[in-house]
Formats: C-alpha cells, structure tokens, sequence
C-alpha cells in the first residue's frame, strides 16, 4: 500500500472530540461509559479517581499532584467498531482556562453534554460559542433522564433560544424520572427499553414497525404511549429534518437522550455519533487549507503544560498532527525558528498510563518534550514550511494587578512575565497613566498557575490583587485620546503598544462605543 493510501486509510477510522459541559453534568461519568466500550476496561474507575483527587484541598502540593495527574490524562484514544477514537480532555471547574478553549481548535466536532434538570447552564455556553466560531459540528447528550428533569420540547426551545442553534432528536424518552421506560430511537424504528435501576445491567432493545407498533403500548402502558406518540407526530410535522449537511456546519445539532450513569443510550449514541461525526478535515494555514491526506507530516502545537513539580521541570507540548505520518524519530522543522529538530520520545496519552508512539496520524494528539523550544501556535512541518492559523487569541474576563514582593529580583521577575505570555499562560497590559502591571486570563487557575510558576521558576514572589474589570476591548482608532475613555474605563497598553480599554461591566463598555462611533472595539488583539 502506498503512503498515501495508508494515510487515507488511517484518517477515514479517526474521529477525534471534545466534550463540553458544564460540572456535574456527567462529563466524568460519560467519558468513562465511553472508555469502557471501548475495551479500555482497566481504566475503568481511574477518570472518577482522577476527579476525587480534583476535589481534594487547594493546597499547592495538591494543586501540583491534580496537574501531574491532568497531563496525562489530557487525551484519551480507544477503538470501537473500526474507528480509532480520540477524546480531548477540557478541564471544568476551576481548571478553566484559555488551554480549554484552545484545546477545543483540536477537536474535530464537539459532544455537548446536559443535564436533563439544569438545561444549558454558564460554562456550556462559553464552550458552545467557541465551538460555533470554529464551524464544527455538535452533538448534544442529554443526560440523566432517570431524574425528573424538564420538558423535552422545552430543551430544545432552551437550545434555540440561549445558544442559537436547532435541533433534531435522534431517540425521544418515553417516560422520564421514574417513569422512565425507554427511548424510541427515531432512525431505526426501535425501542431501548429501560430496565430500572435495579437491573439495568440488562438494556432490552425491541425492533417495532413504527411508533404505532402495539409492541410500544404492551411495554410502557396507555398513558406513556400517547404522550409518546402524540410527541412524535408532532416532531414529524413540526420538527426539523434531520439534515447531515447542516450538521457537519454545526448549524443543527443533533440530540440523544440517555443517562450516563446508567450506561442507558450510551452505545446507541456513541455508534450514530461515530457514523455522523467527522474524520480529520483540511486544516487552516498561511498557505491555503492543508489536506490531512498530504504526504508530508505536519502539525501544530495548542497546549503546553508545565509539570509543577519543581524536581521535574520538563513541560509536554501537545501536537495535533494535521497531515502525513507521524514517525518516532522523524526529523521535522520547526517552522518559527526555522530549526530542524528530533522528535524523538513523543508520548500519546491514555489516562493514567503515558505510552510512547511509534506512529500516528492526522487528528491524533502527540505530546512533545520540551525543553523550552516550543511556544503556543508553533507548527511543525516537513518538506515545505506550513504555518497553521488554527490558534485564536481569545479576550481576558478576569485581571489582577501584579506586584513584586521582592524589587531586588526585577530583572527575573521581566523575564518570566516575558515567557510565561509567550507561553499563553497569561495576556499582560501595562497601565498608561501609572507603573502598573495588570494581569488578564479567561480562568483563575491561570493566575494560580502563574504565581506559583513565577515562584518555582523564576524564584519571585508576586502578589495579585484582583481588579473589578470584566472586559477587554482594543481600541483601534488614528486618532485616540485616551482622555475620552477615562469615565468608563481604563485605557492600558498590551505588550505591543496597542491600547486596549478595559471595562468594569457591560452598560460602560456599551456607553463607550456609542460615544465614540468612530472607534473599533475589538474583543481581541488586532
Ligand atoms: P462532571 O464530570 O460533568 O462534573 O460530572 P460527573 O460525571 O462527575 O457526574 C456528576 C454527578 O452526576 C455524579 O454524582 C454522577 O454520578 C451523576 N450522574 C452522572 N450521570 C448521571 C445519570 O445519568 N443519572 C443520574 N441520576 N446521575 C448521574 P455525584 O453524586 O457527584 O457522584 P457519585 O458519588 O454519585 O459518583
């Protein structure tokens, strides 16, 4: 088989997805009911240990221990049915970060997990919305049915009005809560049937003609079939076709009902997921859209992760490869330095295990070594230079002002805000009016992260104390006064001279564009 035809072979199996929750939907839980089908059986209880352990104390050590823990754990790959399978990890809680967004510019399509009593709730919305830029498709799990939870058609009415996109469900619930019989899977004309918590080790599934098959009646009684067929026709008339080119644009998402704990709809969802989600496509760069069928091996870094623990002080830079053949050994170029380097022990993640590879292909993740040589956004390439623009900037929502505790370490304390904004642990502004330095992140563990590295690291302590400012816009304006924005807000510099105003709420950041129509507000560097 030639070269490229194994490629194509190899891309065609890969379908690689993040899922995006807000806690305690079930992420954890699903992951793992995944991981399980996939024959990953001695993983089985490791992705709710690692969780336990995230909930432990703050302390540094912990904190040091749950990042150790996260490294590896950060991409999970199985197989199930012919398909390899990548799942990227996007940390919750208060492991949100920037790396959360950027790691979803990896991810090929998107889960979207609810739960059935909450509806969408704040941390899905931000996840979606990064999503929707990218364009890529979403499907949406609905989870914990075997709880009293809200109206079907009212969740889909939540998804059309707070997040803007239509669905269509592929099963409907037939019962919920306790009620809870089964599903009616609509593309197959057939009925999972819910055993009840007792025994749902046993799914039945009966094949019937239509929702009008007597079958339905025997098994969930009068009252529960009208309601389900009464439900059904009026998604036959009213409802959205299911339409897989509006999919694939991630402009209709399609909808499963299940519960996660329960392992109920999960293989159902997991094989139309499959079928439906998209393999490696071409990938953005300076110089057009790059097949992931190309001979020639290249890729992109959108993580880097730092080991916290001091006696350790490698860091991994995760590589989603974009095309050709990955090979242990092989020599690439280092687009931005224009270096050739080794890659000589990459690492693929697997829960807790870290396992050397020998080969991969488009839409795996690799994880690097790096000994400081790679920054976020850095493409690797062989054969001719590729610069991928996969990596959006994304706009600060939480800023600190930073001091040094200590002013005899000025000079380390430069250098490490210098790298660690390279790194894209943090975006830093300086104040125009006095000599501040401000902080700005999307999640709070970045200045954690921060602080502790600055002191691990560079051996500086610095101090944080958090400002009231909720937004960044940069101004682009030829004729700037920076006195015209003082009301408002807080006209400050970002590393490149640009202006940027930061405002305390919506209501200031409105009243500044509208006095200044003349002004570009931009959510992020120009
Ligand atoms: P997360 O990663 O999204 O934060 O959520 P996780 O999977 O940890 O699930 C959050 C809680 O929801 C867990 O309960 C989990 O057992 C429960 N859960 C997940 N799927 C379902 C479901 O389909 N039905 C019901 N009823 N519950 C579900 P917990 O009490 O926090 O933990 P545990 O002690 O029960 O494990």
């Amino acid at each position: 088989m030639s070269l490229s035809e194994e490629i194509k072979q190899e891309v065609d199996k890969r379908r690689t997805f993040a899922i995006i929750a807000h806690p305690d939907a079930g992420k954890t839980t699903l992951t793992e009911k995944l991981l399980l089908f996939g024959g990953a059986i001695r993983l089985a209880g490791s992705v709710k240990a690692r969780k336990a352990n995230r909930h432990a104390t703050s302390d540094w050590m912990e904190i040091e221990k749950q990042r150790g823990i996260s490294v590896t754990s950060s991409v999970m790959q199985f197989d199930y049915n012919g398909h390899r399978v990548n799942i990227l990890d996007t940390p919750g809680h208060q492991d949100f970060s920037e790396d959360t967004y950027r790691t979803l510019t990896a991810a090929d399509s998107a889960v979207m997990l609810i739960d059935v009593a909450k509806g969408v709730e704040a941390q899905t919305i931000k996840l979606f919305q990064v999503c929707r830029q990218r364009g890529i498709p979403i499907f949406t799990f609905i989870n914990k049915l075997d709880r009293e939870g809200k109206n079907p058609f009212d969740l889909m009415e939540e998804l059309e009005q707070v997040l803007g996109i239509r669905s269509v469900p592929m099963n409907w619930p037939i019962g919920s809560g306790r009620e809870l019989c089964g599903v009616y899977d609509r593309m197959k004309n057939q009925v999972e049937l819910f055993q009840g918590k007792d025994d749902h080790s046993t799914i039945e599934v009966r094949k019937v003609e239509d929702y009008n098959d007597p079958l339905i009646r025997e098994m969930a009684g009068d009252f529960l079939t009208d309601q389900l067929i009464g439900d059904l026709e009026l998604l036959d008339v009213a409802g959205d076709q299911f339409d897989y080119e509006k999919v694939r644009a991630g402009e209709l998402t399609p909808i499963f009902f299940g519960s996660a704990v329960n392992n109920f709809g999960v293989q159902t969802f997991l094989e139309n997921f499959l079928q439906m989600a998209p393999k490696p496509g071409a990938k953005v760069s300076e110089e057009g859209p790059i097949d992931p069928t190309d001979d020639k091996f290249s890729g992109y870094v959108f993580k880097i992760q730092a080991n916290m623990n001091p006696a350790h002080r490698d860091r991994i830079a995760f590589l989603r490869i974009c095309s050709g053949r990955f090979e242990r050994g092989m020599s690439v170029k280092h687009v931005r330095n224009g270096k050739t380097i080794k890659l000589a022990q990459p690492q693929q993640f697997l829960a807790q295990d870290r396992d050397i590879v020998d080969v991969a292909y488009p839409g795996d993740i690799i994880g690097l070594f790096d000994p400081g040589i790679f920054r976020i956004g850095d493409s690797l390439s062989q054969g001719k230079d590729i610069v991928y623009n996969e990596l959006p900037t994304f706009s600060p929502e939480i800023f600190a002002k930073v001091t040094i505790k200590n002013a005899l370490k000025q000079k380390q304390y430069q250098k490490g805000i210098d790298q660690l904004t390279e790194e894209g642990t943090i975006q830093v502004f300086y104040s125009t009016s006095f000599n501040e330095t401000i902080l700005g992140v999307v999640g709070q563990l970045q200045f954690e992260v921060f602080q502790y590295r600055m002191q691990a690291e560079y051996g500086v302590d610095v101090q944080l104390h958090r400002m009231t400012y909720q937004f960044a816009r940069w101004i682009v304006d030829d004729n700037i006064d920076p006195g015209k924005f003082r009301i408002n807000s807080t006209l400050v510099k970002d590393k490149k001279d640009n202006y940027v105003a930061l405002f305390e709420n919506e209501y200031a950041m409105r009243t500044a564009m509208e006095k200044n129509p003349n002004t570009k507000f931009l959510e992020v560097a120009p």
